[in-house]
């Protein structure tokens, strides 16, 4: 007898919708049933999950993730045990997180690092891309080792000098080996020594609020550095992601790479389809006065993005230029953690949390028409298994697939806010008072039932590491 059936909804994929029943045995789902079939052949199962009215959908993946993230002279609050308790609230059954190289130590360091954070630690299961922020002799031979670590994506950075930054060289080099082995090479675009020069001359003439650190970081810093990276990887042959897109020109140039045929990727994040100057900061002056305009400091920046950037990722999602929506979570406290730029922009520790909101956020582009159904299944789930390398495995409704599953509510409603619909470790939201339509009434990961009935019953240690195979996009 099966463990369980999820009986009465409509089973939602990237390739369509349908009126099924999903049958979950052990940790895989076993079948998915027409209406009726369960019934006439005589299925019984130990648990029914009744979804009328409801979508079944794959577990969310969140691709990009930073828990305890060293930045700044802090690190990221959410452990790996919050933030993925957070994760499965929200809907999202599987992250990708970072594991950090920094300039000067060694690449297995770092991943082992990040093994020892996670291990034992998780409600979902997870795995790591791999920060290279010192690419040398040793970084690149330690590449060599990464794809039988189950790590088959790594991440540069074109900003942050002194921390992360590769010059173009390095970057070269990175992905001339990228090349060789097959790794998803994915890339932080900002001109960062530029942006270092904008942003201190702005601290030097008084201009220290948070709103100036979007004005340092202009989107011609972003158009310039995606271009650049785009010739580098043309140059090189290796594909090419770029992350946390915020910039409509920026992406224009992934579009103009893909229209040539090239294999070039992008990923924005909720804050860039959701969060503008306008739209959520205009009741405040330019210049944010008050210190509130912190909560929103991450880069790429969200503001100040004016509202015609947002429209531009919605736009980027529907013709597929943009491929991935992530949330780039990587959680500050006001207190004592973004409250360390209360002097100076440059101090305030970038990053915004959003990993519980995700899978509710993109369904806000359903409701307001702007994506299907199986475009919202893809973006939050099928896309990031296949262009990860877990496909067959996550991100689809089908036998044989592990039974990650959201049941998903059209009718529920969400207000977010701290104390309310929180799980994350922040003392803030950057969400504070968004209203979403639709819920996530129960999340299963592989087969284990983890949030229902408004309660978490999942326990830390039940995810497991993902040995991620090649990007299915390589070519
Ligand atoms: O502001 C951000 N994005 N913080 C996390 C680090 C990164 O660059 O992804
Ligand atoms: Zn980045
Ligand atoms: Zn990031």
């Amino acid at each position: 007898m099966p463990d369980l059936i999820i009986e009465n909804g409509t089973v939602v994929n990237a390739t369509g919708t349908a009126a099924a029943d999903v049958v979950v045995d052990g940790e895989t789902i076993a079948a998915v049933l027409a209406p009726g079939v369960a019934e006439t052949v005589g299925l019984r199962a130990d648990r029914v999950i009744d979804a009328t009215g409801k979508y079944v959908i794959p577990g969310g993946i969140d691709a990009h993730t930073h828990m305890q993230l060293p930045f700044g002279g802090t690190e990221a609050s959410d452990t790996f045990e919050t933030g993925t308790v957070a994760a499965a609230w929200g809907g999202t059954t599987s992250i990708i997180d970072f594991a950090v190289q920094r300039y000067g130590e060694r690449v297995e360091d770092g991943l082992a690092a990040w093994h020892e954070k996670a291990d034992g630690n998780c409600a979902i299961d997870y795995g790591f891309h791999q920060i290279i922020g010192g690419v040398d002799d040793e970084a690149l031979k330690a590449m060599e080792r990464l794809v039988d670590e189950g790590i088959t994506s790594y991440k540069l950075f074109m900003a942050y000098p002194g921390v992360f930054y590769s010059d173009d060289a390095q970057i070269l080099r990175a992905m001339q080996k990228a090349r060789e082995l097959g790794l998803l090479t994915m890339m932080h675009a900002e001109n960062g020594p530029a942006i270092d020069v904008l942003a201190a001359q702005l601290a030097e003439s008084g201009r220290t609020s948070p709103y100036n650190h979007g004005v340092a970081r202009a989107w011609q810093m972003e158009e310039e550095a995606t271009h650049r990276a785009i010739m580098l990887a043309d140059l090189t042959g290796a594909p090419l992601y770029i992350v946390h897109m915020s910039a409509k020109q920026a992406v224009e140039q992934v579009a103009w790479a893909r229209d040539r045929g090239k294999n070039v990727f992008g990923e924005t994040c909720p804050q860039y389809l959701y969060l503008s100057l306008e739209k959520n900061l205009g009741a405040r002056s330019e210049e944010w006065g008050d210190f509130e305009g912190a909560k929103w400091v991450c880069s790429t920046p969200s503001a100040p993005r004016r509202r015609g950037h947002l429209e531009a990722m919605w736009q980027g999602l529907r013709t597929n230029d943009l491929q991935m929506v992530s949330t780039d979570h990587c959680p500050f406290c006001m207190k004592d953690q973004k409250e360390l730029g209360r002097d100076d922009f440059r101090a305030i520790p970038n990053g915004i949390g959003s990993i519980e909101h995700r899978v509710d956020l993109l369904y806000q582009g359903v409701v307001d028409g702007r994506i299907s159904l199986p475009r919202w299944v893809e973006l939050v789930s099928t896309t990031p298994a296949r262009m990860f390398g877990l496909h067959g495995r996550k991100g689809v409704i089908q036998p044989g697939a592990d039974a990650d599953i959201v049941v998903y509510d059209p009718q529920g409603h969400t207000s977010i806010g701290v104390g309310k619909t929180h799980h994350m470790n922040m003392d803030h939201s950057a969400w504070e008072g968004f209203e979403i339509d639709g819920h996530v009434d129960v999340t299963i990961s592989r087969g284990t039932v983890l949030v229902e009935d408004g309660e978490f019953r999942g326990r830390a240690g039940h995810g497991r590491f993902l040995e991620r195979d090649l990007s299915q996009y390589l070519v």
